[in-house]
C-alpha cells in the first residue's frame, strides 16, 4: 500500500515510516521540518517539505504516488506551550489537520491513523486509564488532540471516512539510526541522557511530595517501536475496525526515581539531580489500560521494557550527542 506519512521527519512518525517500508509498503512523506530533522527520513522514502495546509504540493503528491492510506503525526506536541499560545496549536492541530482532512476526502484518501494522546483524559479518576475514562484535557495541547478526534468521528459517520485514533501514554526509546532530538527537550528520558552525557545540562525532578511510593510522578512508557507497531496493525485492521480509538501504553507506571535509577544503571554514570516544586497540571500517576488493543488488534508491547528502552536510548544518544545536529549539505 502507498502511505503517506505526515510528521515522518519527526520523532515518532520517522520510526514509523521506517516500520511501513520494512512491512513492505511505500511511504511519502510530508513535513514543514519545523521540529524535525530531514535525516530523520528513513531511506527509500519520498520526502516532500511542505505545510500541512499546502493543498496544492500535498495534493499532487497524493496524486502522484497514489497515496491510499495517511498516518497523521504532523502536530505541535509541547504541552506548555500550549499554555501560553493556544493559538499556535489549535492553528495546527485542528485547523491545518482539518484542512488537510478535506482535501484527502476530495481526493477519496478515505484510511486514516492519527497520533493522538493521553492529554485528552486530563486529570485521571480512575487507573489504569481506560479508553471510556472521561475526556477533561487540562491543557490546550490535549484540547486541540480530542477536538480533531471527535472530527474523526463525526467524519466517520457522514462521510464514510475510517479511521484509529491511538492515544500514545509516553514515547520512548530509539531504533537504531531513529531516536529523539526535540528542541527544547521535555521528556523524561532524553533530558536523563543530556545529563548522563554531559553534566552541563541540569536535571530537575519537578516534585517529590507526590501521593506515590517514593513521591515523584509515575508515568507509562512505551517504546516506539511498540508504537510503531500498534500503527502498523491499526491500518491493517482499518477494514474491519472502521472506526476507534485505542490506549497505547505499556500498562505499567515507572516513578521518575525508578527511570533515574536505570538510566544510572545502564549507562554507569551519575551526575547531579535537583528536586524543584511541582510543576501545574502534572497529574501524580497516569498509567494506560492497553487491554482494548490488545484483544482487538492483538497488539502487546514486546519492546517496553523499562531497561531496554533505556539501553536503546542511550545507544542512540552516544552516536548523536548533538542530536540529529545540521542537515547534511546536498
Ligand atoms: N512523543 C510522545 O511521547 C507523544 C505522546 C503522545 C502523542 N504524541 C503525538 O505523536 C505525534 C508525533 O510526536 P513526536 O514526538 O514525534 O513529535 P515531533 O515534533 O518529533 O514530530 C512532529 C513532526 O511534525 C512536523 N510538523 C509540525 N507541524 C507541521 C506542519 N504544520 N506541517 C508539516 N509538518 C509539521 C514537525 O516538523 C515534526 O517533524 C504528534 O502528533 C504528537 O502529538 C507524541
Amino acid at each position: 500500500m502507498n502511505v503517506l506519512v505526515t510528521g515522518g521527519a519527526g520523532y515518532v512518525g520517522s520510526v514509523c515510516a521506517q516500520q511501513l517500508l520494512a512491512a513492505g509498503h511505500k511511504v511519502a512523506v510530508i513535513d514543514d521540518l519545523s521540529t524535525g530533522h530531514r535525516q530523520a527520513v528513513p531511506r527509500g522514502a519520498v520526502f516532500v517539505q511542505a505545510d500541512l495546509a499546502d493543498t496544492r504540493t500535498i495534493g499532487q503528491l497524493v496524486k502522484d504516488t497514489g497515496v491510499a492510506a495517511v498516518m497523521h503525526f504532523a502536530a505541535a506536541a509541547l504541552v506548555e506551550k500550549s499554555m501560553t499560545d493556544p493559538r499556535y496549536y489549535f492553528e495546527i492541530n485542528v485547523q491545518k489537520a482539518l484542512q488537510f482532512l478535506h482535501l484527502l476526502l476530495e481526493l477519496e484518501v478515505n484510511d486514516f491513523i492519527f497520533s493522538s494522546t493521553a492529554a485528552v483524559y486530563g486529570e485521571p479518576v480512575s487507573t489504569p486509564i481506560t479508553e471510556d475514562h472521561p475526556l477533561r484535557p487540562i491543557n490546550a495541547y490535549g484540547e486541540s488532540k480530542l477536538m480533531f478526534e471527535n472530527i474523526l468521528h463525526w467524519y466517520h459517520r457522514a462521510y464514510g471516512l475510517r479511521y484509529v485514533a491511538l492515544r500514545y501514554f509516553n514515547a520512548a526509546g530509539a531504533d537504531g539510526e531513529l531516536g529523539e532530538d526535540h528542541q527544547p527537550e521535555t521528556h523524561l528520558i532524553p533530558r536523563l541522557l543530556n545529563a548522563a552525557l554531559d553534566q552541563a545540562f541540569e536535571f530537575a525532578i519537578y516534585g517529590d511530595d507526590y501521593p506515590t511510593s517514593d513521591g515523584t510522578c509515575i508515568r507509562d512508557y512505551v517504546h516506539v517501536l511498540d508504537i510503531a507497531e500498534a500503527h502498523v496493525l491499526a491500518l491493517n485492521a482499518l477494514p474491519v475496525v472502521k472506526g476507534a480509538v485505542y490506549n497505547v501504553g505499556h500498562s505499567e507506571g515507572h516513578s521518575v526515581r525508578k527511570v533515574l535509577d536505570a538510566v544510572a544503571e545502564v549507562t554507569g554514570r551519575h551526575f547531579p539531580v535537583r528536586t524543584a516544586p511541582r510543576r501545574v497540571g502534572d497529574p501524580a500517576v497516569l498509567v494506560a489500560s492497553s487491554e482494548k488493543i490488545a484483544r482487538e488488534l492483538c497488539w502487546h508491547p514486546r519492546h517496553s521494557d523499562l531497561k531496554n528502552i533505556v539501553r536503546s536510548a542511550w545507544a542512540w544518544k552516544q552516536q548523536h550527542a548533538s542530536g540529529y545536529g545540521p542537515p547534511a549539505v546536498q
